[in-house]
């Protein structure tokens, strides 16, 4: 947009035009629907769906995506999400401020894989349907990433041998291609390099969460960029609960050991200045 020299008040309102919503005295409008209306019709997770991609979902397509949020929302402690939250809040910055940094950790590594894998699904359709056989795509995935010392994303878990959010969710996804409310397209691509995987490797690596729910952002047409978006609104209700719980606890300053316990130093040897 550009600016004249002297912009007038239409041009500072313009400057701030949407096509989200519609905010004036006593009007309230979410891609068009008013909010009287919707309140009470339409779900949390019709409302992602409206305000994100401009129109309701399906039915199909919401179970779908409420499968998704809600399968990833909590994964305790352990998650670093979850721990900074439950640590920021014994420091005084309040919910909001637990909230903010917990969610500044669902970065390219924790939280970020499903983002990375969503692209990959999307590049390997589009070889797909340039003719090339599946499996072929998937073999040679997995060799590329395995060259490079890489992790196939969506792949693989720290402790779960058996990523139990796997199953239910790929019987969603199965479910809902076999009624034709999805290409299954994604679906196969990604069994197609869990299976070119298995193939490899000493033993098989199970598709984790982040390639689950990845699967299903493809299917339901969402941009890589929003499997990152999303996944930070599901891991929110987790942070908020975990940050909620430790507030009530009244502990002040939890650090990441419990007190008796410090970390092994590894530096220098103790020395000293001169004349100390
Ligand atoms: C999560 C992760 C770090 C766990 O790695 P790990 O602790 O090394 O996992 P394991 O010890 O079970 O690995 C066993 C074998 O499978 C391989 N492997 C594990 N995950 C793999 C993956 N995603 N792609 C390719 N190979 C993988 C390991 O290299 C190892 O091979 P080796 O036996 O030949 O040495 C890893 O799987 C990963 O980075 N995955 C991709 C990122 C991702 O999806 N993260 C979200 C997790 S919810």
């Amino acid at each position: 947009m550009t600016m004249p020299a002297s912009p007038t008040a239409a041009d500072a309102a313009n400057w701030w035009s949407t096509g989200v919503s519609r905010i004036e005295p006593d009007v309230i409008q979410y891609r068009g629907y008013p909010v009287q209306e919707l309140i009470g019709a339409v779900s949390f997770v019709d409302t992602i769906w409206l305000l994100v991609r401009g129109d309701l979902p399906t039915p199909a397509q919401s179970a779908l995506l409420e499968a998704a949020l809600m399968s990833g929302a909590d994964h305790g402690p352990q998650a670093p999400s979850i721990a900074v939250a439950r640590m920021a809040i014994t420091c005084g910055i309040g919910l909001n401020g637990a909230m903010a940094s917990a969610v500044n950790t669902l970065g390219d590594v924790h939280g970020g894989a499903g983002q990375e894998c969503l692209g990959l699904l999307h590049g390997m359709q589009r070889r797909v349907d340039a003719g090339q056989d599946r499996a072929e795509v998937a073999d040679s995935i997995v060799a590329g990433y395995r060259e490079r010392g890489g992790f196939v994303p969506g792949f693989g878990h720290r402790f779960h041998r058996h990523d139990p959010r796997r199953d239910p969710l790929l019987t969603l996804l199965q479910e809902a291609a076999g009624r034709g409310e999805i290409s299954g397209d994604h679906l196969a691509n990604i069994t197609a390099l869990e299976s070119a995987l298995a193939r490899r490797g000493s033993k098989p690596v199970p598709m984790n969460i982040d390639g689950a729910t990845a699967t299903i952002y493809a299917e339901l047409g969402f941009e890589p960029e929003l499997a990152r978006g999303l996944f930070v609104l599901s891991r929110s209700v987790g942070i908020l609960a975990h940050a909620w719980e430790e507030s009530g606890s009244r502990r002040r300053i939890k650090g990441p050991l419990p007190p008796p316990m410090t970390a092994p130093y590894t530096g220098h040897a103790e020395r000293h200045l001169p004349g100390h």
